[in-house]
């Protein structure tokens, strides 16, 4: 008898204790991220936009960290090719889409490589690394220059070759 009522006393004491732990240290879902671990998902661009480079620039880091997937001149194999395939679309060939034949703006070609290119390593650009091979592409594309730098003044003033190529889809009713 005297053994049931210590079990009834100890009972909500045990649970008092587990109810202020739980609040104390969380639901347990997980932990906060590091400093680091945040720095390397952190891509976020700052509205100055810092950064600027040269097609010269962007043709070596091209070779360093583009070209085993890419291909010579981003003529591609194994993977996409970034240049040529102009005046592709549209008509009976097939037609091949690359950043130079189908791309609208310029501005995606910088977010889309700064996020996610190199495949292997993403968003370890730095961002004139970023901005430089954007410029070797579009140049080896015929978009721009050999001189002409690719910085946040002048990236948005690009035209991409198929900029009026998209028309809005209207479903018949
Ligand atoms: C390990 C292989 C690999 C490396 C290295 C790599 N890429 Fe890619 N890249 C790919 C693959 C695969 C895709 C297609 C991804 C998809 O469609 O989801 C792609 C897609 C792209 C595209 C879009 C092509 C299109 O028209 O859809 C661009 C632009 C691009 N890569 C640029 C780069 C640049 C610049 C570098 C170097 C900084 C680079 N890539 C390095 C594999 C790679």
């Amino acid at each position: 008898m005297s053994t049931s009522s210590a079990i009834l006393i100890a009972a909500p004491g045990f649970a008092l204790t587990s109810a202020v732990a739980f609040a104390a240290e969380g639901p347990n879902l997980g932990r906060a991220a590091t400093p680091e671990e945040i720095a390397a998902s952190d891509i976020s661009i700052g509205p100055d936009g810092v950064g600027s480079g040269t097609p010269k620039q962007g043709e070596a880091v091209y070779a360093a960290k583009c070209v085993a997937c890419h291909g010579e001149k981003g003529a591609g194999k194994p993977n996409d090719q970034l240049v040529g395939g102009r005046g592709t679309l549209g008509g009976d060939q097939a037609p091949v889409k690359t950043v130079g034949s189908f791309w609208p703006y310029a501005t995606t070609i910088f977010d889309y490589v700064r996020r996610a290119m190199p495949l292997n390593e993403s968003k370890s650009l730095t961002n004139d690394e970023a901005y430089a091979v954007v410029a070797y592409i579009l140049q080896l594309n015929g978009v721009i220059g050999e001189s002409d730098t690719i910085d946040a003044q002048t990236l948005p003033k690009v035209r991409m070759p198929n900029r009026d190529g998209f028309v809005t889809f209207t479903p018949e009713k």
